[in-house]
């Protein structure tokens, strides 16, 4: 490699080169803002205005002129932009975090500025902020462009060098003063108040096999917390991992009366009434927008809402999902499309979707993947609320574009027709169906039908599930639970599993963003359900698999894997 014959000298003018440059950049850029007249001294913009510009340093790593922030990294590498955002290390919260052996010390406002000792409680803990005197606003600027401690100690190159000018940093330093500064809305007095939301369409059934487990364990973790308390002083550890030990919990019930355009309003007000630190769970019929709307508007998180109609966003934080619910049964239709390069030969795919919620979200996950992955646009037919898939039309559209395959978004009305195709001559190689249109109606599929039909399926197989409830009130064991109601239970299980481990990982730091935060570095968790649970930081539908199934012959059928469960 060239980089090891480079001189010391090399080096050192390269970089003073690059330095050079990045500041002509940056006088540059200041002039052409000045002479736009465009307000770039933070005296001349709103408190607001300029914590929502440093907002946007710390998170997407744009300055307030709109430039990409530069920076130093490991000694002599230029970088900019994304990749080094603040939050890709110190995360959103600001409360760092640990990988592997590099601690990232916390940078919000409440630790900053106090000097730090290394101590929780009086016990020495090496995953801490380092000991260290109060940083001031001129300290802290020092740190970030130089590297240097208001102890004096140099700190590890992991931390990038910034070339901030002395406005720019007054916008971060603001951002940093206001991060993370004492506790979200929603925790006091040692417990944390949740929600959860049911809305008015939803069966009473339903509705229980989400509500009981959720409530059983707010009851346990209370009994727990009392259990605790009771103990003497001494016997009780000082450690931040066993702060949620004694943390109480309370679960109101926001129940969602009428229409959807109604509920944003009947939200603010249950809200303004009781400002919860976050929703757990919530099931609803209908799209789960105007709750998501609600919570990315309040800043509330919500983790894991029983909904296969949730909004599809790369950029929102607030809502945490299951999965991608019927649009990642789309995406996983195209994928598996995609890989049958021989039937597809050019070949015409017709797709044809019921005009509904769920019609409309299976076609748009199948029509960004579908484009995503190069293909041209499939031929769309619309079916309206009302209209039925006759058996002469299906046979007038495969007549006339005789497509290689035939994606078909509708509940069981669809049936009949396929049934017809088996006898028509023009009969696509392959019919692709979505097991949560479907519901139970999909083991009614008749036996010539299953053969050129596949199935989308974003679960586990039913026959490789364990058969046993894995937390269930006692209560519920002695309910006739149908197979949807034991899906909703199950869901309710994965909310419980993250809820509880996430309280553990706050570490008694009651920041909502540290909560998303703790998630979003949570390993894999075995849940029901779904073969797994991934999260990442920033990721929001943490199953991302979807099975492609046939059903088997015979009266009992079973289904049969024809993919793994990622579609690639
Ligand atoms: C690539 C990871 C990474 C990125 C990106 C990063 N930091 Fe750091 N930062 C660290 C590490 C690691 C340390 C600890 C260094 C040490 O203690 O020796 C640190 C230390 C700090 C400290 C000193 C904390 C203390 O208690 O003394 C501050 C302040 C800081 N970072 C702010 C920022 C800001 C602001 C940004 C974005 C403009 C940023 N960091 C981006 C990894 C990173």
């Amino acid at each position: 490699m060239r980089m090891n014959f480079e001189t010391a000298k090399d080096r050192f003018f390269g970089r003073m080169l690059r330095t050079l440059t990045l500041l002509l950049v940056m006088v540059s850029a200041d002039t052409v803002w000045a002479e736009a007249g465009h307000p770039l001294t933070i005296a001349e913009v709103s408190k607001e205005e300029a914590l929502r510009l440093g907002a946007r340093m710390y998170r997407e790593g744009i300055l307030p002129s709109g430039e990409p922030l530069e920076a130093i990294y490991r000694g002599d590498i230029p970088v900019t932009g994304k990749a080094f955002t603040c939050i890709s290390c110190h995360l959103r919260s600001g409360l760092g975090s640990i990988e592997g052996r590099v601690f990232t010390p916390p940078t919000n406002g409440d630790i900053l500025f106090r000097p730090q000792k290394s101590l929780y409680k009086g016990v020495e803990i090496a995953s801490m902020p380092p000991r260290r005197a109060a940083y001031t606003d001129d300290s802290l600027a020092d740190a970030i462009r130089g590297g240097l401690d208001p102890s004096g100690r140099t700190l590890n190159e992991v931390m990038p060098r910034y070339m901030f000018t002395d406005e720019d940093m007054k916008f971060l330093v603001l951002y940093l003063k206001s991060l993370s500064t004492g506790f979200s809305p929603g925790f006091s007095d040692g417990t944390l108040r949740l929600a959860t939301i049911v809305s008015e369409d939803v069966r009473p059934e339903e509705r229980d096999a989400m509500l009981v487990p959720l409530q059983s364990f707010v009851a346990l973790k209370n009994r727990q917390a009392k259990v605790y308390e009771s103990q003497p002083r001494k016997a009780r550890m000082a450690l931040p991992s066993m702060e949620s030990t004694y943390l109480k919990l309370t679960l109101s019930l926001w129940e969602l009366k009428g229409r959807p355009e109604t509920w944003r309003a009947q939200l603010e007000e249950y809200y303004r009434r009781e400002p919860v630190f976050a929703i757990a769970g919530g099931i609803t019929a209908s799209h789960w927008q105007p709750i998501h709307q609600f919570s990315e508007d309040n800043q509330v998180p919500c983790v894991f809402p029983v909904t296969d109609l949730p909004v599809v966003s790369e950029s929102d934080w607030y809502t945490l999902y299951l999965s991608k619910g019927y649009y990642q049964e789309g995406e996983g239709a195209a994928r598996y499309l995609n890989n049958e390069e021989a039937l597809l030969n050019g070949r015409a795919v017709v797709q044809i979707v019921r005009a509904s919620g769920k019609g409309s979200a299976l076609a748009s996950g199948f029509e960004q993947s579908w484009r995503d992955l190069g293909r041209k646009a499939p031929v769309t037919l619309l079916l309206e609320e009302e209209k039925q898939l006759t058996k002469e039309l299906l046979e007038q559209v495969m007549d006339r574009e005789n497509p290689a395959a035939l994606v078909l978004w509708d509940d069981s009305r669809a049936l009949p027709a396929l049934d017809a195709l088996t006898a028509g001559k023009n009969r696509p190689a392959m019919v692709i169906i979505s097991s949560g249109y479907l519901g139970e109606d999909l083991w009614r599929i008749n036996e010539e039908v299953r053969e050129f039909t596949y199935i989308t399926y974003p679960f586990r197989l039913p026959q490789e599930e364990a058969p046993y409830l894995p937390y269930v009130d006692p209560s519920m064991r002695n309910m006739k639970l149908k197979d949807d109601e034991l899906k909703i239970v199950r869901k309710t299980y994965s909310i419980i599993q993250v809820l509880s481990r996430a309280l553990t990982d706050m570490r008694g730091n009651y920041y909502r963003d540290n909560f998303l935060d703790v998630i979003g570095m949570m390993p894999d968790l075995p849940v029901p359900l779904y073969e797994r649970l991934s999260f990442g930081p920033g990721q929001r539908y943490a199953s991302k698999g979807c099975y492609i199934v046939q059903l088997s012959k015979g009266p009992r059928p079973e289904l049969i894997k024809k993919s793994g469960w990622i579609v690639y």
